[in-house]
């Protein structure tokens, strides 16, 4: 059983119904918490635990409010990473030239900070056809036997 903690990003729901989504399923082997209001100071970075990151992208490339805090906070204070594990499920709309620009620029900032990648990151087009919420679990599906 791994601590899972689900780390959301959203404006408009999409992205919360993903994470509720891939909670659901590892609620079953896990001890799994979903986070809409993130904090660094939430977390105990001692203890070995896996971050999922479930974001969508607004404003030109940018991150959402709820989660832009979180962001500010791995950014200016450089907190070792090493015990964290992570995998980055960005959800966004090809139509913009920012595509999944949130989803890059965390899984790039975890790994910077020395978080462990345990799959690579899922871009997930709104335009697709399809829920993104299978498309998400077909993702975790890849790798959560590695959990
Ligand atoms: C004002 C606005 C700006 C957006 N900007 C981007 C963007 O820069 N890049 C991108 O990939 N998607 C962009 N999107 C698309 C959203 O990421 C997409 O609608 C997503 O499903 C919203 O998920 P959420 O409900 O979790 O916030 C934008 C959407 C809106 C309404």
């Amino acid at each position: 059983m791994s601590k899972i903690s689900i780390i959301i990003g959203t404006m408009l729901g999409a992205s919360e119904y993903i994470a509720d989504h891939l909670e659901s399923i590892l609620n079953k082997d896990h001890q799994v918490t979903t986070v809409l209001d993130p904090n660094l100071d939430q977390f105990d970075l001692s203890d070995p635990q896996l971050w999922i990151i479930c974001t969508s992208t607004h404003g030109a490339g940018d991150f959402p409010e709820n989660i832009e805090p979180f962001v500010e906070q791995l950014q200016q204070q450089l907190p070792n990473l090493s015990n964290i594990r992570f995998a980055v499920c960005g959800l966004g709309d090809t139509s913009y030239d920012t595509f999944c620009n949130a989803g890059i620029t965390i899984d790039q900032l975890l790994e910077s900070l020395a978080a462990v990648r345990v799959h690579t990151l899922n871009k997930i087009d709104i335009l697709d056809d399809g829920l993104p919420e299978d498309n998400a679990e077909a993702w975790l599906n890849l790798w959560r036997e590695n959990i």
